[in-house]
């Protein structure tokens, strides 16, 4: 069966089999080799592994959106049908995104089997109660926010601005994404208090699980993007303790 990197064209054959995933072993090299630099266990912004690998996560979270969004379209037939539009819409603007990473990688010198990466939103999507379902992909779409405004930054630094400009178009199109969740949650828990005071902790609960498996990779919090979007006074400030906690454990220990 054709594995997934042949069918999106992007792996490189000039590599012998299996010395293209990062063992255990080297990973631990990795970090020790970074700790004796004095740097933190992550690769910062500015550095040209942090690039890379935030342009292979990048594109693994756009498949997990496009895949959670259409099944929300097709599992879940009490959505009303305006909410579904835009559903639909946002799905299409998932794909466009993934061309834009898939033309990123080779780019920039990353490889999509370079590291495995988590694909932890499959998992939350799939949730019976499509409130839960939007609720889970809006705490994606923030932290995507959040990671464009540091990759928009880097490129201006590099001296790319086709690329900054692209992420620029990228974050106005999570900003209506990260909206749009939210009025849908509205929609969806509306007639029912309890349904919201559920959907609320579900997503209190989910954010902190999210910001531990994530802590090291946001830089800053996309502030003006998030107000735009619609962020609630409490995911602000859930955002803003992140980005502090991501900035201790970026430091080396
Ligand atoms: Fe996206
Ligand atoms: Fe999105």
């Amino acid at each position: 069966m054709a594995k997934l990197h042949d069918l999106l064209g992007l792996y490189d054959r000039k590599s012998p089999p299996g010395t293209v995933a990062e063992t255990l072993e080297q990973r631990r090299e990795r970090i020790r080799q970074r700790r004796a630099e004095g740097k933190g266990i992550r690769a910062m912004p500015g550095e040209e592994r942090w690039l890379q690998r935030r342009c292979v996560s990048s594109l693994f979270g756009e498949m997990q959106a496009v895949e959670g969004f259409a099944r929300i379209l097709t599992e879940c037939p009490n959505v009303p049908w305006e909410l579904k539009k835009k559903l639909a819409r946002i799905t299409w603007d998932e794909a466009r995104h993934m061309e834009v990473y898939m033309k990123m990688i080779p780019k920039h010198g990353a490889r999509l089997d370079e590291e495995p990466d988590a694909p932890f939103m499959f998992a939350l999507l799939r949730d019976p109660d499509p409130a839960i379902r939007l609720v889970s992909a809006r705490a994606g779409e923030g932290l995507t926010l959040d990671m464009l405004l540091t990759l928009r930054e880097e490129f201006e630094k590099l001296g790319m601005p086709e690329w900054s400009r692209c992420m620029d178009y990228l974050l106005a199109d999570e900003v209506s994404h990260f909206r749009i969740m939210g009025q849908g949650v509205d929609t969806l828990t509306s007639d029912s208090p309890e349904h919201r005071e559920r959907v609320d902790e579900y997503r209190r609960k989910l954010t902190r699980a999210i910001h531990k498996e994530e802590r090291g990779t946001v830089y800053k919090v996309a502030q003006e993007s998030r107000e735009v979007g619609g962020a609630t006074s409490e995911e602000m400030q859930e955002a803003k303790r992140f980005q502090a906690e991501s900035a201790k454990y970026q430091q080396p220990s």
